[in-house]
């Protein structure tokens, strides 16, 4: 899900394959009106319907979510539950439906933090993500929402299990779609102790995700076709697991591509990039000490985290 940012790339150490594919024809430096819009890897596809496509529920969840607002979630999770009993065969509904759930976990309303909120929540992602891989195989998307549902449901049961079975789940949708999914993997470890191996895979993952995006211009994983700020929000995580890392150059050079874009003109999250810029010292210095107390705020834990790249 990460832009290809050729200039973040040439300053990536041991990455001359990644400079590689920012140095060839077609690649990520040329501009995406030179390559065709919305293509997917061949083997990827979505398995949507006009019907559900013009769904009144569909609909209300893009605007909300568009909008940042989430005082229209109940409503459109009540929507998309009735729409789904309506219309149990739309791989579409049972989607939004897991998605609108996971909206809730990742950005809760005040008194929606709270277990007896989360709960629900955490099954209705689970489930409805679930029924939507199932009603449509190859929407290769889904492996990336349900992947890191599961872990977490697993880790917080400690039953290992399941946390296999997402670790399963997220490795069948990389195999297939890696410019998408291999931002999940970032999402799994990157709250592992610098120092830890299971953090140095978050970062791997994020260099093997430019790389995959060299490799498919027009990609709607890597570009804001479809969703408006996808590269600007994109930029922030990469940059904050850049800095979390100590890699200073990498994480500045990361933060600053986001603000060359066409689109970070009309990017609500601005002030949020350009005080990283300019406080990147410090942030590295309080992910770098021994005091967890201090760590900088970071996107993957963010109540704004979907916002960053869906906010219009
Ligand atoms: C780094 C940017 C980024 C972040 C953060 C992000 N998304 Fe997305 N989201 C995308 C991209 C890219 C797509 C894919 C569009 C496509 O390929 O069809 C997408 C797709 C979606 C879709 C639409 C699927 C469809 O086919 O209509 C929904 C709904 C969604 N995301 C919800 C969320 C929620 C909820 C969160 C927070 C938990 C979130 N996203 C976080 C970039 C992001």
């Amino acid at each position: 899900m990460i832009e290809a940012y050729c200039g973040a790339m040439k300053l990536l150490a041991a990455t001359t394959l990644l400079v590689a594919a920012c140095a060839s024809p077609g690649g990520s430096d040329a501009p995406d009106a030179a390559v065709p819009s919305n293509t997917r890897p061949t083997g990827v596809a979505l398995c949507y319907s006009t019907t559900a496509s013009n769904h009144p529920a569909v609909v209300m969840f893009d605007a909300a979510l568009r909008a940042g607002d989430r005082s229209k979630r109940a409503a459109v999770i009540e929507s998309l539950k009735v729409a789904a009993e309506a219309l149990p065969g739309e791989e579409q509904i049972h989607l939004m439906l897991g998605l609108a759930h996971l909206w809730r976990l990742a950005e809760p309303l005040a008194g929606e933090e709270m277990p007896s909120a989360q709960l629900p929540s955490a099954l209705g992602a689970r489930d409805h993500l679930k029924r939507a891989y199932e009603l449509c195989p190859t929407d290769h998307r889904i492996a990336a929402w349900l992947g890191p549902i599961l872990v977490r449901f697993g880790r917080t049961l400690q039953d290992q299990a399941t946390i296999d079975e997402g670790f399963a789940v997220l490795d069948r949708g990389i195999a297939a779609y890696p410019s998408f999914v291999l931002f999940s993997r970032l999402l799994v470890f990157a709250d592992s102790p610098r120092t830890d191996p299971a953090f140095q895979t978050a970062l791997g993952a994020v260099v093997e995700n430019i790389d995959a995006c060299a490799a498919t211009p027009g990609d709607p994983a890597c570009t804001n076709s479809i969703v408006p700020h996808n590269r600007e929000g994109a930029a922030l995580f990469l940059g904050d697991v850049l800095a979390k890392n100590g890699s200073r150059s990498e994480a500045e050079a990361a933060y600053s591509d986001a603000k060359a874009g066409a689109d970070f003109p009309s990017w609500s999250y601005q002030p949020e990039l350009t005080a990283r810029i300019q406080g990147l010292d410090d942030r590295i210095a309080r992910h770098e000490n021994t005091d967890p107390s201090d760590d900088p705020p970071v996107a993957w834990a963010a109540t704004t985290q979907c916002a960053f790249c869906h906010t219009q």
